[in-house]
C-alpha cells in the first residue's frame, strides 16, 4: 500500500505526477489556501505533508496528524512550521533550499531597480497620458551603480544578490550571524553600521524571534534620506508601521516589498505610497523554480518515507 501523502495546494503538474507514481495523494481540489479546519481534518491519517508558506503547522496540526513522519515545505522559509514540536515528535521538516535562491536574487533586484528608478511609477504615470514631453526634470531616481549595497542575512539569497552587484561596480558590506567565506569583496560590518551606510539596504534573513522587527523606527532613522530599502525576506522583520510612516514623511527614498507583515493584507496606508513598488510574495515564481521546488519538496517527502536522506532538512 502506498503511503499517504497530503498536498495543500496544487503545484506544477510534472510534481505532482511525480507524486502519484510514490504516494497515494490527497491534493487540495481547490484554488484557494484550506481552512484550518479542512487542514487539521486532512492531516488525520497521512504520513507525510508538502504544504505552503500560507499553511500554519503548529502543535494543533501535528497532534492532529498522529501517523505524520514528514513535513516537506514548498519553500525555503520555514517559519510557519513550529519545527521545535516537529522535532519532539520525530517528524523530519524540509525545505526548498536552494533551487529558488537565483529567481528571487533577480526578484530583489528587480525590486532594487524599480525602486531606486521609479519605474513603476513612471509607467502609471506614462498610461495615465501625462508623458507630454522629455523633460529635465521628470522622475529623477536614484543611480545604483557605484552606490553601497548593504546585505541584511548574507546566506545563499544574499550572496546570490551581492554578487550581481559585483557588475554594478558597487561596494557591499553585509550584517550576518557569522562571517562568510565570499567569492567577491564585501565587509561584515555591525547593524548599525549597515543602516548607515548602505545605500540600498536588502533584506535577506530568515523570520524568528530574533530577527522579527529587527528593522524598527529607531533603525530607519539611521538611513540614509537617500537610501532605498528591499524586503523579499519576511515581512515582520520590518516594523510596516513604522516604514510606511518613513516613507510618507520622505525619510528615506524609497521600499520595494514582496512581503508584507499580514500578507495578503497591504496597509491603505501603504498602498496610498507613491515611492514604493509592492509585488505580492512572487520571488520564486518562476516557471522553471515553481517546478524545481515540486520536485525538490516530492524528493524530501520521499526520502523520508523511504529512509534515506532528503536533500534539505532543517531539523536534524
Ligand atoms: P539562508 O541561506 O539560511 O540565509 C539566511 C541568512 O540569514 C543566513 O546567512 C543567516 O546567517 C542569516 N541570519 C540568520 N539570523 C540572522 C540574524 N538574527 N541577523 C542577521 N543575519 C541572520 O536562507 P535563504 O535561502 O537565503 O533564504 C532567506 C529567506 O528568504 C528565507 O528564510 C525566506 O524567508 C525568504 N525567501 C523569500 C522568498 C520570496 O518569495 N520573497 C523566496 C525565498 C526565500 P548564518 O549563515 O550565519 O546562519
Ligand atoms: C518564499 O517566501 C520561501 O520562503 O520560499
Ligand atoms: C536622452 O535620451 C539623451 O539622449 O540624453
Amino acid at each position: 500500500m502506498k503511503p499517504k501523502l497530503l498536498l495543500t495546494r496544487k503545484i506544477p503538474e510534472a510534481a505532482i505526477e511525480r507524486l502519484r507514481q510514490h504516494f497515494e495523494l490527497i491534493v487540495n481540489p481547490n484554488d484557494a489556501p484550506l481552512s484550518r479546519a479542512e487542514l487539521i481534518a486532512l492531516v488525520a491519517d497521512v504520513q507525510a505533508i508538502i504544504c505552503l508558506l500560507t499553511d500554519t503547522i503548529d502543535t494543533t496540526v501535528i497532534d492532529a496528524a498522529p501517523h505524520l513522519k514528514v513535513i516537506s515545505a514548498y519553500a525555503v522559509g520555514y517559519n510557519n512550521i513550529d519545527v521545535k514540536y516537529a522535532t519532539s515528535k520525530g517528524i523530519a521538516v524540509c525545505n526548498t533550499a536552494g533551487v529558488l535562491t537565483e529567481s528571487t536574487a533577480d526578484l530583489a533586484w528587480a525590486l532594487i531597480m524599480a525602486t531606486c528608478r521609479r519605474i513603476t511609477e513612471s509607467e502609471a504615470f506614462l498610461r495615465a497620458g501625462k508623458f507630454k514631453a522629455w523633460e529635465p526634470m521628470m522622475m529623477l531616481g536614484q543611480d545604483v551603480y557605484n552606490k553601497t549595497l548593504g546585505i541584511l542575512g548574507m546566506g545563499r539569497i544574499g550572496q546570490a544578490v551581492a554578487k550581481r552587484a559585483t557588475g554594478f561596480g558597487m561596494r557591499i558590506i553585509y550584517y550576518s550571524s557569522s562571517p562568510k567565506e565570499l567569492p567577491f569583496e564585501a565587509e561584515r560590518v555591525e547593524l548599525d553600521t549597515l543602516l548607515r551606510e548602505a545605500d540600498i539596504l536588502s533584506l535577506h534573513a530568515p523570520l524568528t524571534p530574533e530577527t522579527k522587527h529587527l528593522i524598527g523606527k529607531a533603525e530607519i532613522a539611521l538611513m540614509k534620506p537617500t537610501a532605498t530599502l528591499i524586503n523579499t525576506a519576511r515581512g515582520a522583520i520590518v516594523d510596516e508601521k513604522a516604514l510606511i510612516a518613513a516613507l510618507a514623511d520622505q525619510r528615506i527614498f524609497a521600499a520595494g516589498f514582496d512581503v508584507y507583515e499580514e500578507e495578503p493584507h497591504i496597509p491603505a496606508a501603504l498602498l496610498a505610497l507613491d515611492n514604493v513598488v509592492l509585488l505580492p510574495h512572487i520571488g520564486s515564481a518562476s516557471i522553471a523554480t515553481r517546478t524545481n521546488m515540486g520536485f525538490m519538496a516530492a524528493e524530501n517527502a520521499l526520502a523520508v518515507i523511504e529512509g534515506r536522506k532528503p536533500l534539505s532538512q532543517v531539523n536534524g
